[in-house]
């Protein structure tokens, strides 16, 4: 086993068999197979290329490369998992193929640099990803908000009614938050953009390493400006945790009200049988599984950004093995963030929406109280003298088990002489949804203007995406 050892050289005792099993890293960064061949192969490029090897062993290495690359595509590369990583299952299997002249790619590299540039390959793909199932989700949300533009229902503070709005405002303030999520993961990709490449275990190299070259080849913008940042530094792999942790609880608050609003206590939306699961011993259940472990899940999302954050945090400069501990994460939330997109936008495609349901709530006159009191203040009333007395008549109509909407206008100026008409006047749903026509409000003309703004939005971001290309790798 030793002599399989990159640093064999210098020991003369095998590894213990537990240490190889506990620091083997191969059963998860083999995710990592596809950007570790994007990365040598531009680095073997590049060595041939800057006359550090001869220009033939440099095409044998790319050659050899990418006939593994073929292998991982095909699904047909054997990781072993006593070769310890994904870099070194890799450059053992270029040895079985192109014998001793692999020895040459890591010439001038070192495992710190390029298991850095893996991951901010992986992390780039991984964020252009997560910005498409945003993109997604935020399709289906303007779709269905589309079709209700018309259906209204309480919004709530305290989850207590609070006052009428349209259901499409309701889930365009979801679009709001999954289009700043997806602002987050583009912002965060531009501070991907230096490659660690050249930065050898830490201070470079003594080889004339054209660091250009290798980065440009791999769709950085530069070279890492400090080659002990670039092997030291994970904030990239935080920040994209981060977001991902930002858009699970998104997803987590929008899965809640699935649930709440799935149950016979709301009764505004079922479920398709397609997106629900029953009870294996209720025959009447239809439980909203999927919503609840989208909510649940947000955990996971929350705890690899925690993880990350703790296993960084006490670490002197620069490279320690600690940091192969950055990989499980951000791949569990890739797969989470990315799993929990479609079945959200599976499942808000699907439901179905009870109107009356949500007519029948936002009924309630009691969600007019504050326009009862807005009237007064037309009136010249102070706002907090106007509150007091609606919130007198309130009490009253509570207390005597009356409808706000019939109080007539005698009835009214008991508690306020200002007031300029009856209740039944003042008092109108449709009426109270229109007068709040400010920009972002629930008047039907905002709410339009708002579902074109985000259409167009999304149409950009597509396009956008679409011109930016799949990358290159299989992140999730
Ligand atoms: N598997 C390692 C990681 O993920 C690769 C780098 C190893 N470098 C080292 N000096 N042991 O971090």
């Amino acid at each position: 086993m030793g002599s399989r050892k990159p640093w064999g050289g210098r020991f003369s005792e095998a590894t213990d068999p537990t240490v190889e099993r506990f620091s083997a890293s191969v059963h998860f960064d083999r995710a990592l197979a596809l950007h570790d061949l994007r990365g040598s192969v531009a680095h073997a490029r590049m060595l041939g290329e800057s006359g550090v090897i001869p220009g033939e062993d440099a095409e044998a290495l790319v050659r050899g490369l990418e006939a593994i690359r073929a292998e991982v595509e095909a699904g047909s590369f054997v990781f072993d998992p006593g070769l310890e990583d994904v870099h070194m299952n890799v450059e053992a299997r270029l040895r079985e193929r192109i014998g001793a002249v692999a020895g040459k790619l890591h010439t001038g590299r070192s495992r710190n640099d390029q298991v850095a540039t893996d991951l901010a390959l992986y992390l780039r793909d991984a964020a252009r990803a997560a910005r498409r199932g945003l993109l997604g989700l935020e399709g289906v949300l303007v779709e269905r908000a589309r079709e209700h533009l018309g259906t209204v229902l309480p919004g709530y503070t305290h989850l207590q009614r609070a006052q009428p709005v349209r259901l499409a405002h309701h889930w365009l303030a979801f679009v709001e938050m999954l289009a700043r999520d997806r602002g987050r993961f583009a912002d965060l990709e531009a501070r991907l953009a230096a490659a660690p490449l050249g930065a050898g275990a830490l201070a470079g190299s003594t080889l004339p390493l054209d660091r250009h070259h290798t980065a440009r080849a791999l769709g950085f913008e530069a070279p890492s400006v400090n080659s002990m940042d670039a092997v030291a530094a994970r904030d990239g792999a935080l920040e994209w945790l981060a977001a991902a942790a930002i858009a699970m609880v998104h997803l987590s608050r929008l899965a809640e009200e699935l649930v709440l609003w799935s149950s016979a206590e709301f009764g505004f939306v079922e479920l398709a049988d397609a997106y629900s699961t029953g009870s294996s011993l209720m025959p009447q259940k239809k439980n909203p599984d999927v919503p609840e472990l989208v909510r649940g899940k947000s955990g996971r999302a929350i705890g690899n950004l925690v993880t990350l954050l703790t296993v960084v945090k006490g670490l002197p400069l620069t490279y320690n093995r600690d940091l192969q501990e950055d990989k499980e994460p951000i791949f569990d939330s890739a797969t989470t963030l990315r799993d929990c997109l479609e079945v959200t936008a599976g499942a808000v495609a699907t439901l179905r929406v009870n109107e009356r349901r949500m007519a029948e709530a936002a009924s309630d006159p009691m969600l007019l109280a504050t326009d009862l009191a807005e009237a007064l203040v037309r009136e010249n009333v102070p706002f907090r003298e106007a509150h007091e007395a609606v919130g007198r008549v309130v009490g009253d109509c509570v207390a005597k088990d009356l409808d706000l909407r019939e109080l007539s206008l005698e009835d009214l100026r008991a508690f306020h002489p200002a007031f300029p008409a009856p209740a039944s006047e003042l008092l109108d749903l449709e009426r109270s949804l229109e007068a709040r026509d400010l920009p972002g409000g629930t008047a039907r003309r905002r709410v339009a203007e708002a579902l074109e703004a985000a259409e167009a939005r999304a149409r950009a971001a597509q396009a956008e995406l679409d011109a930016q290309g799949p990358g290159g790798g299989d992140a999730s």
